[in-house]
């Protein structure tokens, strides 16, 4: 059977991380993974985290079954991180929400619950992806048979948003179809929708009987917890039915524990409660149950005041670092005499921006300066550091 098989090859994100820990020189910079990294270049254990591992272990009386939904009290505060404490889906119990195997799980599992819309009405599901998107949306969309199109998103010559022709081409879709968009911190662009323009793409999904799916993986690493929140929760008051991915990986640092969650955010209690039914059987189909480990120590956080402060100020430094860094990385570009061409870089959110370099000088500064990015030249400003900044400046200016 396996004699079949044709080689395929490597992830290419994952991959940068496998050629960076086998490359010899010591000034080596890995931009490549969306993992935060601190002073040192180590991604840490966040100290709320710590704390409730603790508490973990000294509460937990048993290792039975989870069952497919998770942590109901995880699914709650999830549902409050994104949704706010008073939202009006949420008072009105129109929300389904099932803890995942991380954001991955969530949109793969959100993926088979569109396609099994679809199927019911007989009528094959397009699910419309910015471009570019983060690279694997496309299989854990495809997968499970959705029918994918691209819409245009980042102009990589003025680095902004192309709304316009984002809109020209929103303007054409059909009723049921589904728009996933990034909640915030476009990954990979850094470039996010402004208020006004999450307003305009509320008012075309309503007015065209779309459906929006919104991607959050990086709430709290943009402008703040309930400054990233704003577009989903505006689309979940003002559209009928919204479809939620979250993941606790980045904001929560517990990446390989795999926490996230689906939503649904649906018109009625009783379609949010089938929803529900529809997401659990999925789940079992899948995976069967999520893992509880990282869940249970995001439950601990959101449902203790002190723990909760303390993640949110380590959160918020995490943040304020990003910021900090941009900032460092635009001026000392300008003083090595690149002008203004990377201003941008200042202004785009989260963990990522595009150098806008071509694929020749991203593969020149790894083969000759071993700094190591994804090809379309995406980096992880995490990666950045006060100490590699200067080399990384100085290897940059002499590919470019
Ligand atoms: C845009 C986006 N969505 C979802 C995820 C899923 O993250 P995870 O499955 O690790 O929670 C990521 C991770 O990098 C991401 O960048």
């Amino acid at each position: 059977m396996f004699n079949s098989l044709k080689p395929i090859p490597a992830d290419p994100i994952l991959n940068l991380v496998v050629e960076c820990r086998a490359d010899p020189n010591p000034n080596k910079v890995d931009l490549g993974a969306g993992v935060y990294k601190d002073e040192s270049g180590h991604t840490p254990i966040m100290a709320a985290v710590q704390a409730a591992q603790v508490q973990l272990q000294q509460q937990e009386t048993t290792k039975t079954y989870v069952g497919p939904a998770g942590l109901a009290s995880f699914n709650d505060s999830i549902a409050h991180l994104l949704l706010g404490n008073s939202h009006p889906a949420l008072q009105d119990k129109r929300v389904a929400c099932v803890q995942t195997p991380g954001g991955c799980g969530a949109l793969n599992v959100a993926a088979h619950l569109i396609q099994r819309c679809h199927t019911e009405e007989k009528k094959a599901a397009t699910v419309w992806v910015s471009t570019p998107t983060w690279a694997n949306h496309i299989p854990l969309l495809s997968s499970c048979g959705l029918q994918l199109q691209e819409y245009p998103y980042y102009n990589y010559q003025s680095h902004t948003i192309d709304f316009d022709a984002m809109m020209e081409t929103l303007a054409s879709i059909a009723a049921g179809d589904v728009v996933l968009l990034h909640g915030c911190c476009h990954n990979p662009s850094g470039a996010d929708l402004t208020r006004e323009q999450w307003q305009s793409v509320a008012s075309l999904l309503n007015e065209k009987g779309a459906i929006a799916f919104v991607d959050v993986a990086y709430q709290g690493l943009g402008d703040g917890l309930e400054e990233d929140a704003w577009g989903l929760r505006y689309l979940v008051e003002h559209c009928p039915e919204v479809i939620i991915a979250s993941s606790c990986s980045k904001n929560f640092g517990l990446y390989r524990e795999r926490v996230g969650a689906v939503l649904v955010a649906a018109q009625t209690s009783t379609a949010a409660s089938n929803s529900q039914g529809q997401l659990l059987s999925i789940a079992r189909g899948i995976y069967s149950m999520p893992p509880n480990y990282g869940a249970a120590l995001v439950d601990i956080i959101l449902n203790n005041p002190e723990l909760t402060q303390q993640w949110q100020t380590e959160l918020t430094q995490m943040r304020e670092r990003i910021i900090g860094l941009r900032g460092c990385l635009v001026n000392k570009l300008q003083a090595a005499g690149a002008g203004s061409r990377f201003d941008y870089i200042q202004t785009e959110k989260g963990m990522f921006s595009f150098l806008g370099i071509t694929p020749e000088q991203v593969l020149k500064l790894k083969n000759d300066h071993s700094v190591y990015m994804v090809n379309s030249s995406r980096i992880s400003v995490a990666g950045l550091s006060n100490n590699n900044m200067d080399y990384i400046v100085e290897s940059l200016m002499s590919v470019i």
